[in-house]
């Protein structure tokens, strides 16, 4: 009998196929057994029929506990009742292993007991649904980027010298001298943008950030294109164009998932290009208008953030701001070198930045003086210096936040079930 997945079984009806998964549930109603089985691809009901109150099948059944492992041969058919429309009379179960009392069941657990049991709480279907929609959003990243020809250039996780700050970086040992976790691919980035013209990394990042909050992890995804010659304008197209790119690709793929998540997808299907474009003084001016006590100069905290992604029903994008709030590498604006060429993209619904980003420094001199300022050793830099010696270009880019997006796009309360295994302040386990 063929091995076949319970995501293609519409193409196996009426056939004997073979099911290798985990028992889902199970109940009994007079002469039918009823068993869903679950096997990474989805879940199927499964039924067990005999006049006989002894048939061995029942035996079986009887013995099988949530969780227990085993390979199930039977007839698939149609069956409207049946979540899916398809079930499969049972003709033959191998138990592979009778699970213990499993520690997840139906009733509510509370959080720290599921993180706790992170590495069976992925079983569960809500979690299942949210990381099945994390998978669509890679492909579709891949594959916006892969079809405009940028090139994926990976970038190092070990590095020498900070991109975002030197707050937040996690120190390591490489041999005899100090390094740091990547907070970025940028920096490098913009190396293999004078090589290849459109390139993006997309890997893990790390941020020692001592922010309990429901949008910050330690250990996130970032996706971020280079383009030489780009100026900030281009690169907000290009952040518009890859959010909308990742929402019809889900609601074109993974509705299922987003209706086992209780997902209204009316806010994502409204969403259309461009999206509102403010500089950073007039969101000042939003803010205070809505009440929030936030001063010229200050940094947005998540409850500007959500004020402003609240006060619009789409996406937002906040340009101009000022430079000392901003990374070193931020090209200032020609008409006023108080404010930098920066892009944040905050997410609708009360989500906040998703994407940060903007032009960069390409005047050799300029650069140099603003590592100083921002009081860099100068030898980690001689390198990133080198790029603007050699026939510097304008240049931009940005950042979007992997986790952040599956939270919006699945909106989810936290961002820690957004990744399989999340890092959070104070938690390394599992
Ligand atoms: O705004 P950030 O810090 O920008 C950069 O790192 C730039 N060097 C990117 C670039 O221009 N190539 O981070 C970019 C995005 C944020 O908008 C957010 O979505 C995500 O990365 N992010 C986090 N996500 C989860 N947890 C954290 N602690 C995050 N910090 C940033
Ligand atoms: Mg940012």
């Amino acid at each position: 009998m063929k091995w076949v997945y319970i995501e293609d079984i519409s193409t196996y009806d009426g056939q004997d196929v073979e099911i290798r998964g985990w028992v889902y549930n199970k109940r009994s109603s007079g002469k039918v057994r009823f068993l869903l089985v679950r096997d990474g691809t989805g879940i199927i009901q499964t039924t067990i029929f005999s006049e006989k109150k002894n048939h061995p099948l029942f035996a079986q059944f009887d013995q099988l506990t949530q969780e227990s492992s085993l390979i199930l041969r039977g007839t698939v058919r149609q069956e409207p009742r049946a979540p899916g429309g398809y079930e499969i009379n049972v003709k033959e179960i191998d138990i592979i292993q009778i699970a213990e009392d499993y520690p997840i069941t139906p009733k509510e657990h509370s959080v720290p007991f599921l993180m706790k049991h992170r590495h069976l709480w992925l079983r569960s279907r809500k979690q299942h649904a949210i990381l099945q929609v994390r998978t669509e959003i890679v492909r579709a990243i891949r594959d916006f980027f892969d079809g405009r020809g940028f090139r994926l250039m990976d970038t190092p996780i070990l590095t020498p010298s900070a991109c975002e700050g030197t707050t937040t970086l996690f120190e390591t040992q490489y041999f005899d001298q100090k390094a740091y976790l990547s907070q970025s691919g940028q920096l490098y980035n913009e190396a293999t943008a004078m090589a290849f013209g459109k390139v993006y990394c997309f890997g893990p990042t790390f941020r020692a950030e001592k922010s309990k909050t429901r949008r910050h992890l330690i250990e996130f995804w970032m996706v971020e294109p280079e383009v030489a010659f780009a100026v900030l304008d281009d690169i907000v197209v290009l952040g518009e164009e890859l959010i909308l790119f990742i929402i019809e690709r889900v609601l074109e793929r993974r509705r299922q998932e987003l209706e086992i998540l209780e997902r209204d997808t009316k806010p994502l299907e409204r969403i259309t290009r461009p999206f509102p474009r403010l500089k950073y003084d007039d969101a000042i001016q939003k803010l205070k208008n809505h009440g929030s006590s936030i001063e010229w100069g200050d940094d947005f905290g998540a409850p500007e953030e959500t004020l402003l992604s609240k006060i619009y029903d789409s996406p937002v994008c906040v340009t101009h701001f000022p430079a000392k709030i901003k990374a070193f590498y931020m090209q200032p604006d020609e008409d006023n070198p108080e404010v930098v060429l920066g892009v944040d993209i905050l997410a609708s619904e009360g989500y906040g930045e998703i994407i940060g980003g903007g032009q960069r420094i390409h005047d050799p001199e300029l650069l140099e003086r603003k590592i100083k300022e921002f009081d860099l050793p100068r030898e980690a830099y001689e390198w990133y210096l080198d790029l603007r010696k050699y026939g510097s270009v304008p240049h931009s880019g940005f950042g979007l936040g992997l986790e952040r997006t599956v939270a919006w796009i699945c909106k989810l309360p936290h961002i820690r079930q957004t990744i399989p295994f999340p890092r959070l302040l104070y938690r390394i386990y599992p």
